[in-house]
């Protein structure tokens, strides 16, 4: 605790040393949280100097820990929301199932559908997007599925018997009854679960054999933890001959699904060597990845609904402690809204607070974060202006085809900030603006007359004299003269399409 506040500066005068001592204890005493942090430090280079391999060494710790608490449920769904996205475009991302779509899911459950019945067993038993785990509730529905011969809902309940909770006994028998049921409608959840019955000897005779086939049928259809498991005897050589490049493909294919354990897996082979090639940066980046989806990571609900509630402070608050663990969302939402002034709790250099959050951020490959620093540069806030540092900004924005970086770089070449004024040059960033984004076409029209206009201008100017009346002029009110031509376009557009709809009504 005192490590992140020396760290964010909340509550007391931030100290980037202080913070190194305080979590370094707590990595030493075991603390993941404490670990995690210091593992981001090495990783970034915040307060020590880069280390790849220090970092791996945090990181490595807290994946293992985060790899053994891993359930057959797959714990909570949480979602990163970002406030920026957030603002934009409020429904899609509120990461909570909509309540309409739960009554709607509800009154269809209680009409007797399974599918729906499996929908929300599957949200009681797994917790998150708004859900509270329950697994009474997830039981019920499961049953009421299962009952109507649900190959889901049987593989369910097969899960929720191998692993046993709070409301229901574990029983190898009966897991392994739904399992087989399920598993005989050609089910993938019911075939990797009888798979792992086998493999592991619950309620009948060790059977690498058969757990392979099992896995094999799972993986065949797609399904993450049939190719996790068969991932897992392919590495070990369990019933099968070792091939680790097998391996590899198929803990590719369920990390691509988003099985944690997959990653866990992939990061283990390239920290150690064995059965792929060692790296240092790939295996932090896929620990750090797997510690990401430990316990800490339902903080962002919290932090959000304190967000939804008017409650800015406390969310920065918490979305400070996520930055610190190193979540790129926290730290662009940490940034957004000191960016926008949302929170009290942060009044001395906000910007400057704010500057070093989306640099964090943009650092680990978000690209508008990587355009806030550049306008921040350009602007100077938070810092001196830097024309210079915010074309370099831009610029490597704009190599990922971004068409606000690249429509700014434009910009500053037309007006030579940071850059070499050159027109041509402008043009040729404009023009590739609007091929980036169909968006930017307005503005790029605009820029693009403009700068006809002082092609002209230059044209004139070098006919020289006679003209040059005129040309003071054009040159001292240019703007003015372009906003009304526009203006002029603008309002016969606009008469244009009014008299067309009287005309189709
Ligand atoms: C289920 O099988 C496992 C493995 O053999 C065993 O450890 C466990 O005690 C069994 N569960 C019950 C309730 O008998
Ligand atoms: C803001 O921070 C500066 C530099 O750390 C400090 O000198 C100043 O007193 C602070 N102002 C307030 C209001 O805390």
């Amino acid at each position: 605790g005192l490590g992140f506040m020396y760290g964010s500066g909340i509550g007391l005068t931030s100290s980037q040393s202080k913070a190194l001592i305080y979590l370094t204890f707590s990595a030493l005493g075991g603390d993941a949280m404490g670990r995690m942090m210091l593992g981001y430090r090495y990783w970034a280079g915040i307060g020590v100097s880069k280390n790849c391999e220090t970092a791996l060494t945090y990181y490595k710790k807290v994946a293992e820990e985060v790899a053994s608490k891993v359930t057959l449920a797959g714990g909570p769904m949480v979602s990163r929301v970002r406030l920026i996205d957030e603002e934009e475009n409020p429904s899609t991302t509120s990461g909570r199932v909509d309540d309409d779509l739960i009554q709607y899911y509800q009154f269809l459950a209680d009409k007797g559908d399974a599918p729906a019945q499996v929908t929300l067993g599957q949200l009681y038993y797994q917790g998150g997007r708004g859900f509270e785990q329950n697994s009474r509730k997830a039981y019920e529905y499961f049953s009421k599925a299962a009952e109507a011969s649900n190959a889901n809902g049987q593989a369910y309940l097969g899960k929720m018997f191998a692993e046993g909770s709070e409301s229901i006994r574990q029983n190898n028998q009966t897991a392994l009854k739904y399992y087989k049921m399920a598993a005989d409608q050609g089910n993938p959840i019911g075939q990797a679960g009888l798979g792992l019955m086998y493999f592991y000897g619950k309620g009948v005779l060790v059977d690498h054999e058969k757990a392979l086939m099992h896995f094999k049928s799972s993986a065949d259809q797609g399904w993450p933890e049939g190719q996790l498991h068969l991932g897992n005897m392919y590495f070990h050589g369990h019933g099968v001959k070792r091939d680790y490049s097998k391996a590899v493909q198929l803990f590719n294919l369920a990390a691509q699904n988003g099985h944690l354990l997959a990653l866990y897996h992939l990061g283990r082979m390239h920290a150690t060597g064995v059965g792929a090639v060692r790296s240092c940066r790939t295996a932090v980046e896929l620990y750090k990845n797997v510690c990401e989806r430990g316990r800490w990571a339902t903080q962002f609900d919290s932090a959000y609904s304190q967000y939804k509630a008017g409650k800015t402070n406390s969310a920065l608050a918490i979305y400070m402690m996520l930055a610190e663990l190193g979540y790129e969302v926290a730290q662009s939402n940490v940034a957004h809204i000191l960016d926008q002034g949302l929170s009290t709790l942060v009044l001395n250099q906000t910007y400057a607070r704010a500057l070093l959050q989306w640099d964090r951020a943009a650092s680990q490959g978000y690209a508008i974060a990587r355009i806030k620093l550049g306008d921040y540069y350009y602007y100077g806030k938070g810092t001196e202006i830097d024309y210079e540092a915010a074309a370099g900004h831009y610029k490597i924005a704009s190599a990922d085809k971004n068409a606000q970086a690249t429509f700014n770089l434009g910009y500053m070449h037309e007006r030579g900030l940071g850059l070499k004024q050159d027109i041509h040059l402008a043009k040729r960033h404009y023009d590739q603006a609007a091929v980036n984004s169909p968006d930017a076409a307005v503005p790029v029209t605009m820029a693009l007359i403009k700068i006809g206009f002082l092609y002209a201008l230059e044209f004139i100017q070098n006919q020289n004299l006679r003209y040059s009346f005129v040309c003071v002029i054009v040159t001292e009110n240019w703007d003015v003269y372009l906003i009304l031509i526009l203006a002029f376009m603008l309002a016969f557009t606009v008469a244009f399409r009014r008299h067309h709809r009287v005309g189709d009504d």
